[in-house]
């Protein structure tokens, strides 16, 4: 498989052409941000430990019945994926309130949310990733109000079997955010699953395990992403 320039350079990741049409190639970099950019850093290993979480969370949804663009690893921070025509909606479960929906809205931090709340994101940096309705979303020519449907399902389902997982390792899972892509005529999650797109408390301490250790200085940040993917991957 040959690389050459990246397709795509994220905040966090690149993505490269394989020679199969139908893969891609996914690197996890170790930059980190926050604040839409604003604050930014390298942290060394970061991506490999971000790369292994998402790579099995994906493995763990598609054997409980949830595909996405996974096809698999190739090293440890390199991912192989179905290619995606990424839609521009950031797709929010909170089960906890906090971040921006306690600075945004009269919840208490930590009061929980039952049923979870589906919070729907523009993701557009520049615009500071306005919250978007179904209305303007079908109005925009993103999704239709089925696929907004089918989609909030299969984030409600992604949320009820990450929870289960995530419980297991001692920790609580407050919210994470997803993004779908299309391939074809179905629409498929892609991005990642890990530490920097999910909050997760300590279920004890309610300390911080997830990249609000990075965004508010709370502490060792690499320590923390390397014990969350010790107790989920064991590795
Ligand atoms: O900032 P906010 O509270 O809305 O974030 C909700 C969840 O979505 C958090 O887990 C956060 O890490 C994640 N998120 C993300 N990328 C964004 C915005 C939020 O991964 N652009």
């Amino acid at each position: 498989m040959t690389e050459q320039e990246p397709i795509y350079r994220g905040k966090a990741k690149s993505v490269f052409r394989s020679d199969n049409p139908d893969e891609l190639i996914v690197k996890f970099r170790d930059d980190i941000t926050a604040f839409d950019g604003a604050k930014k850093d390298e942290l060394a290993e970061k991506g490999i430990y971000n790369a292994r979480v998402s790579a099995y969370l994906f493995e763990y949804l598609r054997a409980n019945g949830v595909p996405s663009h996974f096809v698999r690893m190739e090293d440890e921070r390199t991912m192989i994926v179905r290619p995606l025509k990424m839609i521009p909606v950031e797709v929010i479960v909170r089960n906890i309130a906090a971040g921006s929906l306690v600075r945004n809205y009269p919840f208490e931090e930590g009061a929980p949310l039952d049923p979870p709340v589906i919070v729907l994101d523009y993701k557009d940096d520049a615009r500071h990733d306005p919250m978007i309705n179904e209305e303007i979303i079908v109005a925009l020519g993103l999704m239709t109000a089925d696929e907004i449907a089918s989609v909030k399902k299969t984030a409600l389902r992604i949320n009820d079997l990450l929870r289960e997982r995530i419980d297991e390792i001692g920790l609580d899972l407050v919210d994470f955010k997803l993004e779908f892509g299309r391939h074809g005529d179905e629409i498929l999650l892609g991005d990642e699953i890990s530490m920097d797109s999910m909050r997760l408390w300590d279920k004890k301490t309610r300390t911080s395990m997830d990249k609000d250790v990075y965004r508010f200085d709370k502490g060792d940040v690499m320590a923390t992403y390397a014990a969350v993917a010790e107790r989920l991957t064991g590795a």
